[in-house]
């Protein structure tokens, strides 16, 4: 039997952690690119390539997130990084719970939105996915600008708000908490 030590709990996250967190942050990057290069949605648009490309992305972020929820409740999460004062500990635990909540209910939102308007979401041309919403379903057009608002300020803000935190742990602190999350 492995007898575990504090610096193996120390040691940070799972490769397969890391490469999710960064997956998930550069699919991030080009999905918030394609949305703010699409057209305006109006009532008659019909979806274009750049269009139906943010949906499949958005699906496949959608589908990354279930898999790193998934990861995340099923493996040890690391302990504090050693020193931290409780509140920081406390605020860093608060901000990635709520982005997990980010990660789900900004593409799901989505997805209802582009079931309202009648688009099919067919990831990247191979096969079409179930509508989470009737056509033009009856009280459910607010998803879209929820959706919107959601992902433009409040995933942009916490976003901002940690990797700040990370960046001021690595330049100003410079302990490791930044490197907890590297690869190696
Ligand atoms: C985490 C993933 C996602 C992010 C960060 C994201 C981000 C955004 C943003 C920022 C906008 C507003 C664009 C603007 O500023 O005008 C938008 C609009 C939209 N997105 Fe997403 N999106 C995501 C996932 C999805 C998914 C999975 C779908 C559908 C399958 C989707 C469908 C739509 C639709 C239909 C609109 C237009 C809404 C409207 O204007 O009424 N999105 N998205
Ligand atoms: C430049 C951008 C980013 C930087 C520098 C960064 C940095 C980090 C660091 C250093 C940790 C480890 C913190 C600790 O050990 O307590 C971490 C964890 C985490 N980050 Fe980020 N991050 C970034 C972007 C993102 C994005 C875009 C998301 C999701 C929307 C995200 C979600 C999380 C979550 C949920 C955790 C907790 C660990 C886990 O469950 O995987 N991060 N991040």
């Amino acid at each position: 039997m492995k007898i575990m030590t504090s610096s193996d709990a120390q040691s940070g996250y799972t490769g397969t952690a890391k490469l999710l967190h960064w997956a998930i942050l550069g699919l991030l990057a080009v999905q918030f690119v394609i949305a703010w290069a699409m057209p305006d949605i109006k009532r008659d648009t019909q979806p274009d390539t750049l269009i139906n490309l943010h949906l499949s992305f958005g699906v496949l972020i959608l589908g990354l997130a279930v898999v790193r929820l998934g990861w995340r409740l099923s493996h040890r999460e690391p302990e504090p990084h050693d020193g931290l004062p409780p509140w920081q500990v406390q605020s860093a635990r608060i901000m990635h719970w709520l982005l997990y909540l980010l990660l789900f209910v900004v593409p799901i939102l989505g997805w209802m939105n582009a079931s309202w308007r009648g688009f099919p979401v067919n990831m990247f041309g191979l096969f079409e996915l179930p509508k989470l919403l009737a056509t033009r379903a009856p009280g459910f057009r607010w998803t879209g600008d929820v959706h919107g608002l959601l992902a433009n300020y409040a995933m942009l803000a916490l976003v901002g708000l940690h990797a700040a935190a990370a960046l001021y742990h690595h330049f100003v602190r410079r302990d490791g908490v930044l490197q907890r999350m590297l690869p190696g």
